[in-house]
């Protein structure tokens, strides 16, 4: 198949541009489109070839659920029913943005679509391109993240082509994603507001609006031992992984330096090359080694924008293993941890 490639300036485009897109949604087919958190891989929502097109092409377990993404709020009734008043206060305060509701489907949605599940996942982006495909397209969009099952999440469209090429009918090119995480997602259809993937909105955000609010078991692991089972089911799969192995490494600064330049050291020493995951603060430290940077300690978001970028790029230079440092400790340290140790298959190193 050939994969249409159309650029889009999310600053300055006109609708027309999108007009060929929004048919290919509508008549079926597969366009891959940037958001503010990553690259989605859309198709209609109520169409049942259009989800299983989408399965195939990332080579996606089925039973692994798609988000529905809406370009107005109104919309959240015509695919999810008995929808508490917390899901209408969540949207008022966090939609259009990086937010994803669980609520109970509707008939009207296919079980293709939620993976068998009576329950919705529905998200309402901000990203402009977005937004307008979904209005012009005048359907729901079923959207994955954009990238091969396992790998990292796409934030670029030279990700996607990588991952996507030939597999989809279009990819839409609007330049990097602003946030770089996977939206929060929020189950509403317990007693207390569950949180089952961490996000760029935070639990501390949540419970500002919603007073309590409580994260799934899943969510917080720490091992690849304990015996928990994710209520998102995609996030039981084995995710974001590079090529080479990843160890996380934590403690105080100066030990982290000392310990990872010995091990970078030690794989010189066998004619191997060590990656190293860190931080503007920290780059110059690291004599040796593959030094990639995922952003800086003092700006939060850049670390959690730049995470799947990085991670990706260690792919390309061939390394034999990556050492990272740790990100517990930023304001968004809950969700990059999240994706992290999954890359990491929770290999930590703890001094
Ligand atoms: O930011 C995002 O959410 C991006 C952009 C494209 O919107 N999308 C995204 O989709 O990350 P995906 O499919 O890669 O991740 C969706 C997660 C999966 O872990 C899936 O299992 C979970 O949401 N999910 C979807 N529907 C669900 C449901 N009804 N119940 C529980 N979990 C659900
Ligand atoms: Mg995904």
């Amino acid at each position: 198949m050939e994969t249409k490639i159309v650029r889009i300036n999310r600053d300055n485009f006109c609708e027309e541009e999108l007009l060929e897109a929004a048919d290919y949604i509508a008549s079926g087919r597969l366009v891959a489109f940037p958001t503010e958190t990553v690259y989605g891989l859309g198709g209609n929502a109520f169409d049942e070839t259009a989800a299983g097109r989408i399965y195939a092409a990332k080579g996606r377990p089925s039973d692994n659920p798609l988000i529905v993404h809406i370009a107005d709020a109104g919309d959240l009734s015509a695919l999810a029913d008995d929808i508490p008043e917390t899901a209408y206060l969540l949207a008022e305060h966090f939609w259009p943005g990086p937010l994803t509701m669980i609520l109970k489907k509707s008939r009207a949605v296919p079980k293709a679509t939620t993976g068998g599940l009576d329950t919705v996942a529905i998200r309402m982006p901000s990203d402009k391109i977005a937004a307008a495909l979904i209005r012009l397209s005048g359907v729901y969009i079923a959207a994955p993240s954009a990238n091969t099952s396992g790998r990292p999440s796409t934030t670029r469209a030279e990700h996607v082509i990588e991952d996507l090429s030939g597999k989809i009918d279009m990819i839409i090119d609007g330049g990097s994603s602003q946030i770089g995480l996977e939206s929060t997602i929020v189950d509403l259809t317990g007693e207390v507001p569950l949180i089952l993937r961490p996000g760029y909105i935070t639990a501390e955000d949540l419970a500002n609006v919603l007073g309590e609010v409580q994260f799934d078991e899943g969510v917080l692991k720490r091992s690849a031992t304990e015996p928990v089972v994710a209520k998102a089911p995609g996030m039981k799969y084995r995710h974001y992984a590079p090529k080479a192995p990843l160890y996380i490494v934590e403690g105080k600064q100066e030990e982290v330096l000392d310990y990872i330049n010995a091990e970078v050291a030690k794989y010189a020493a066998e004619g191997k090359q060590a990656g190293i995951l860190a931080t503007e603060e920290t780059r110059k430290l690291y004599p040796e080694g593959l030094v990639m940077c995922a952003g800086t300690r003092e700006n939060a978001e850049t670390i959690a924008a730049g995470l799947f970028d990085t991670l990706r790029s260690f792919d390309e230079t061939g390394v034999s293993v990556i050492f990272s440092e740790s990100f517990a400790d930023n304001p968004l340290g809950t969700a990059i941890m999240n994706r992290l140790l999954k890359a990491a298959g929770y290999h930590v190193i703890t001094l």
